[in-house]
């Protein structure tokens, strides 16, 4: 009898050693948040970021404010989307709330405006160069155009490199705020130039006039955070998130429009 029950009682203790174990298991398989999740509340969502009430919207980023890192930095993008483009977006609205402008389209007003409302001008000009911006970029891209989109190039600049050295110098000289483009033109063709302020290729009187297809913002506040006074380096690395393929899709829309002589 003592046998036995010194036998029952070593299978209570294994048993019990046994859940204690199980137990311990249980608790050390809790996976933690993972660290992409952390960042992401650290930064918020683009998606969360809304218009105040008006015919023109924020329609989010097509990746997260940190999806472009190292080339372009988190904080800077959540400021640059969530602030400066919706300061443009609500001002715009802000400024067509009442007008006829209210039943034009963005590109109508662009095209269309008065050149001399600078309220409109600006704020017009600064929400469709940020939307633009924001599509043409992505994570994991960069390298250079392929298909129709490199022929083209090769076609009007002689080679990619010549066109990225002239997209490089038109964006470096722009004096103080303002963007550097690549446009189709009225025939057809592309050409690089750049703009002061918010002003684009769309607007009357343009020192580089067409369809815009790429562009690249060098207001400071793009870069200032990460670069300073290094735009030479922002330019650079700009295109390491360049999406060659949403480029192109932009160019054989934009020749649709091209009139044939
Ligand atoms: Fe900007």
């Amino acid at each position: 009898m003592k046998l036995h029950k010194l036998f029952l009682l070593g299978l209570a203790v294994i048993t019990l050693a046994s859940c204690r174990n199980k137990s311990n298991l249980e608790e050390v398989v809790q996976i933690p948040e993972p660290e992409a999740q952390e960042t992401q509340s650290v930064y918020g969502n683009p998606a969360d970021v809304k218009a105040e009430k008006g015919k023109f919207k924020m329609h989010g980023l097509p990746y997260a404010y940190t999806a472009l890192e190292p080339y372009l930095d988190a904080r800077t993008m959540e400021i640059h989307y969530s602030r400066h483009h919706l300061s443009y977006c609500n001002n715009l609205n802000k400024a067509i709330k009442g007008t006829d402008l209210e039943n034009w389209t963005l590109e109508q007003i662009l095209k269309n405006g008065d050149p001399n409302n600078a309220e409109v001008r600006n704020n017009a000009g600064g929400y469709y160069n940020h939307n633009l911006f924001w599509e043409i970029m992505a994570p994991k891209t960069g390298g250079q155009p392929k298909d129709t989109l490199a022929a083209a190039i090769n076609r009007d600049f002689g080679s990619y490199d010549s066109f990225k050295n002239q997209f490089v110098t038109a964006a470096g000289k722009q004096f103080g705020s303002g963007w550097a483009w690549l446009v189709v033109d009225k025939t057809g063709k592309l050409v690089v130039g750049s703009t002061p302020n918010q002003d684009n290729p769309l607007m009357p009187e343009m020192p580089v006039k067409g369809t815009p297809i790429l562009c690249l913002d060098v207001w400071e506040h793009a870069y200032y955070l990460k670069f300073q006074n290094r735009r030479g380096e922002y330019i650079s690395s700009f295109f390491n998130v360049v999406n060659w393929t949403a480029v192109e899709k932009k160019y054989v829309e934009a020749l649709k429009h091209v009139v044939k002589p």
